[in-house]
């Protein structure tokens, strides 16, 4: 067995991180080699429920849960952490707007930045799950100033999740036939699941796939995905999600070989893309980090797609601008 790792898990006492925390404890994010201190964060509200989520993992018995914790204190939460996936985040109130809403997460985001920068490993791996996400991510990252930006990234992994499924369900085959499934931009209605570089059985597809149903049946399914699970369920994806994020973490420090993964990551200028915007794009996994997949040919009809998350990306970070510190720029491209 290897020497524990600490992993850190906001909002733990709700529908994902329910979901989540037994996952990583039963050793699906990190390995079964790799036994792990569990540190459950969440509000003081929320503490009560995340007592009983403490208690049901000590019932689990799992060999490789060394430690579980909870605490409504970040500063004590972060301590020491070598992963943090960020979850917790305010829903949508009544009658809230988009721009209240975003204002408010961003908040807790700025905070938990500063909490992770003070408190964590150096070599923390933050995922930001809790939407906005990528405006999420972009704003504790401006108030982590000693924390490596591209340490810090945003999921994506759920929306390529559910767009290689479609593809298999309509190409008859098996998802594991299915490579190269891009998600570019935003978690959000305006991301582009995009199939240009797809391929099924190692076999280029995109000259066989029907245009109508390409754009008007996939791509809006995947982009609102999320509602149609929440009409079906009356609750929004938590089980779907919670997986999403193992696989990414999984991915990321373990390594995918030579798997086309989408993650939410700090623009480095690439496919036009403004420096220091969290966009979903095609990474390699080597292990313990990931790499941008750069320079793929970008069609009209892609560039016109990715242009339309991208403006989203750039109002969101303007509507949190007044938490970004002057210099933000500077922070994230060191
Ligand atoms: P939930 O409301 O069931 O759980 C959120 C939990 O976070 C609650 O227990 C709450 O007490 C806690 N919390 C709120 N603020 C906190 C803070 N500052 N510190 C610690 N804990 C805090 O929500 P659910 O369904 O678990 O979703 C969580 C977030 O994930 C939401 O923002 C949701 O929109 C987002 N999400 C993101 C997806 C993605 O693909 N990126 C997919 C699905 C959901």
């Amino acid at each position: 067995l290897l020497p524990p790792l600490r992993v850190a898990v906001t909002g733990a006492a709700g529908q994902i991180g329910y979901q989540l925390v037994t996952r990583i404890a039963s050793g699906e994010m990190l390995g079964k080699n790799q036994p792990i201190h569990l540190s459950c964060i969440e509000t003081p509200q929320g503490m009560k429920a995340l007592r009983g989520v403490v208690m049901e993992l000590e019932d689990c018995a799992f060999p490789l849960l060394k430690s579980v914790s909870a605490t409504d204190q970040v500063d004590k939460g972060f301590a020491d952490a070598d992963f943090a996936i960020l979850v917790g985040a305010k829903p949508r109130g009544p009658g809230m707007e988009r721009r209240d809403l975003l204002a408010s997460n961003a908040q807790i985001f700025a905070e938990q930045g500063r909490a992770l920068n003070k408190v964590a490993s150096r070599e923390v791996r933050v995922l930001v799950v809790g939407n906005p996400a990528n405006t999420n991510a972009l704003v504790a990252a401006a108030n982590a100033p000693d924390i490596w930006a591209e340490q810090i990234t945003a999921m994506s992994r759920l929306d390529q999740n559910r767009a290689i499924t479609q593809l298999a369900l309509k190409m008859h085959c098996d998802v594991a036939e299915v490579e190269r499934v891009i998600i570019w931009g935003n978690h959000s209605t305006t991301q582009y699941p995009d199939l240009s570089h797809a391929l099924v059985r190692g076999e280029w597809i995109r000259p066989r796939i029907d245009e109508d149903w390409y754009r008007n049946e996939f791509i809006p399914r995947i982009q609102k995905r999320g509602a149609e699970v929440i009409e079906a369920r009356g609750a929004s994806s938590a089980a779907s999600a919670a997986n999403g994020a193992i696989d990414h973490m999984r991915d990321l420090w373990l390594g995918a070989g030579n798997k086309w993964l989408s993650m939410s990551v700090p623009s480095d200028g690439s496919y036009g893309i403004d420096a220091c915007l969290w966009y979903s794009v095609p990474c390699l996994c080597p292990g313990a980090h990931f790499r941008r997949i750069l320079e793929l040919p970008v069609d009209e009809f892609s560039a016109s797609m990715m242009e339309r998350t991208r403006k989203e990306l750039i109002e969101e970070r303007d509507a949190v601008r007044h938490l970004l510190p002057r210099d933000y720029e500077r922070i994230i491209s060191m």
